[in-house]
């Protein structure tokens, strides 16, 4: 090897080095923009319900292939994506979830009530065992949470907020659900007015959403965007987000979460770029880098509390812009007081290159002086008049009031 090639190699390695600052807080796959598989079969919308069709046809899809919605607007009640086996949603298609909650109901006749649980809904859309499926397309999948529903007087979203009145839970299928699956896509596709969590994914291993486009009104409860719930190798990257919830909330509920990449992201209104509550099983080696939030209710959201506390390390985030956000950073131990026996950790927590262009509350609140909030802040740059909330806080590095600037940019699709 030449002295000119050794050292084009020393500068390939050292690029990518840089690109997260370190190698192994993020998705240890190296994942480019998904290709969109062939078509096995394409449908036209008959303007009936359609979920038979949609459905036979992915049963009998090769793998490797897509199913493609090719022309105008389908209704569906729940569907299976198999194993190996993907859904092409094509620009200017329309998949709505059709609204009546029996087609969700999981067998206790429970979907589209309230109750102490909330969990008797099967999601739209399911991907169990599968390996290798996905949803792609330029097209949007409805999930209708905004239309009365089939044989009552409410929508999904009317329900919600009746289960804040009435002290439980609404029974409302998400929107999209992965489960204990493996390399798993999601490109491209306009998710709207999902009835509760928009794309969840448990115990997955392998899952790349890029280019989605995920909205539903600010005031829609429990509309989370994108939730990896006990998943390893992850990458969020190039999508937009307005929901009424979190964002993107990274969860360890049956088991760890880590490897988890964030990266050019724009969310508006919605509440936070969440670690937590649940991270019982912990959460680690995640990397969020270039990341503009603008109108939502919290920035940068790290939270637990004894009830699902678990520790949360080893987690970056590098160049993020907030504005208009009332909790730019809040790191929170404590959230809402819940008791229980898991005690959370938060340390290694790096927090570069963040200007916060408009004045807000800060939040570090451990839980004790041996067990404070850790955080290392690197070139942050605040809006004067900020206010902070603090206690049991380890803090190392300033939060300079000096940011300037009236535009975050943009990043997203
Ligand atoms: C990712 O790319 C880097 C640089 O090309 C390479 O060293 C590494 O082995 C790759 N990792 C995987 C899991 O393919
Ligand atoms: C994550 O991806 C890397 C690189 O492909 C792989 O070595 C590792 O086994 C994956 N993690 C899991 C839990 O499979
Ligand atoms: C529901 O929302 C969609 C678009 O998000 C809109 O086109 C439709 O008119 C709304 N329907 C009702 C009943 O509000
Ligand atoms: C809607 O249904 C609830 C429960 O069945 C009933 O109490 C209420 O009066 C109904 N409201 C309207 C406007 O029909
Ligand atoms: C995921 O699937 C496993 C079995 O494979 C099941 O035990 C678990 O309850 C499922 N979780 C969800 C959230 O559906
Ligand atoms: C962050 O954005 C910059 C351009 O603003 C780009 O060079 C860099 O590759 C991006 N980082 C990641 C992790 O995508
Ligand atoms: C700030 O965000 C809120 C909530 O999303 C929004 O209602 C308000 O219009 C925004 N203000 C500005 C100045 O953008
Ligand atoms: C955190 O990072 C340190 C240093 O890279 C590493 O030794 C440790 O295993 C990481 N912790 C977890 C839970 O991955
Ligand atoms: C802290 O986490 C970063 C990744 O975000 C890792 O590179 C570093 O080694 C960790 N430091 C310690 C002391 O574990
Ligand atoms: C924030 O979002 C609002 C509403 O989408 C938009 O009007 C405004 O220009 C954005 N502001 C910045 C600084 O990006």
């Amino acid at each position: 090897m030449t002295m000119k090639r050794q050292l084009l190699n020393l500068l390939a390695v050292v690029t990518v080095v840089t690109l997260f600052g370190d190698v192994t807080a993020r998705d240890l796959r190296n994942v480019t923009e998904p290709k969109t598989p062939q078509t096995c079969t394409s449908l036209k919308a008959t303007g009936g319900d359609d979920t038979k069709a949609i459905q036979k046809a992915l049963d009998s899809c090769t793998k490797g292939k897509a199913v493609a919605l090719s022309s105008g607007t389908f209704y569906s009640g729940p569907l299976n994506i198999p194993s190996g086996v993907s859904l092409l949603v094509d620009k200017g298609v329309v998949l709505k979830a059709i609204p009546n909650p029996e087609l969700y109901d999981l067998g206790a006749k429970t979907c589209g009530t309230l109750n102490e649980y909330g969990v008797g809904c099967k999601a739209f859309i399911t991907m169990h065992g599968a390996k290798g499926s996905g949803i792609y397309g330029k097209g949007t999948i409805d999930g209708q949470a905004n239309v009365t529903m089939t044989g009552k007087n409410l929508s999904w979203w009317e329900l919600s907020h009746a289960a804040v009145v009435a002290k439980n839970f609404q029974n409302n299928p998400m929107l999209v659900q992965i489960n204990n699956s493996m390399d798993i896509t999601l490109y491209q596709v306009t998710l709207i007015n999902s009835p509760f969590y928009t794309v969840t994914a448990y115990e997955t291993i392998g899952w790349t959403v890029w280019g989605l486009t995920i909205r539903a009104p600010a005031s829609a409860r429990n509309t989370d965007g994108v939730d990896p719930i006990g998943c390893q190798n992850v990458t969020i990257a190039h999508c937009f987000i307005s929901i009424g919830d979190d964002h993107v909330a990274i969860k360890a509920l049956t088991a760890p979460s880590r490897h988890i990449s964030v990266f050019n992201n724009h969310f508006e209104h919605g509440n936070a770029m969440a670690i937590g509550s649940e991270v019982n099983h912990g959460a680690s080696e995640v990397t969020i880098a270039n990341l503009t939030l603008n109108g939502s209710r919290i920035g940068i959201h790290i939270k637990s509390n004894f009830f699902r506390g678990g520790h949360v390390l080893n987690i970056s985030y590098d160049n993020i812009c907030i504005i208009n956000v009332s909790h730019p950073i809040y790191l929170d131990m404590m959230m809402n007081h819940l008791e229980g026996p898991n005690m959370p950790v938060f340390h290694n927590i790096t927090i570069s290159n963040v200007r916060v262009l408009t004045k807000g509350i800060f939040g570090f609140h451990g839980i004790s002086n041996s067990n404070p909030v850790e955080a290392t802040f690197k070139n942050t740059h605040i809006t004067k008049g900020s206010t902070f909330s603090e206690y049991y806080a380890k803090i190392t590095g300033k939060l300079t009031e000096d940011a300037s600037g009236s535009s975050c940019g943009y990043y997203g699709n």
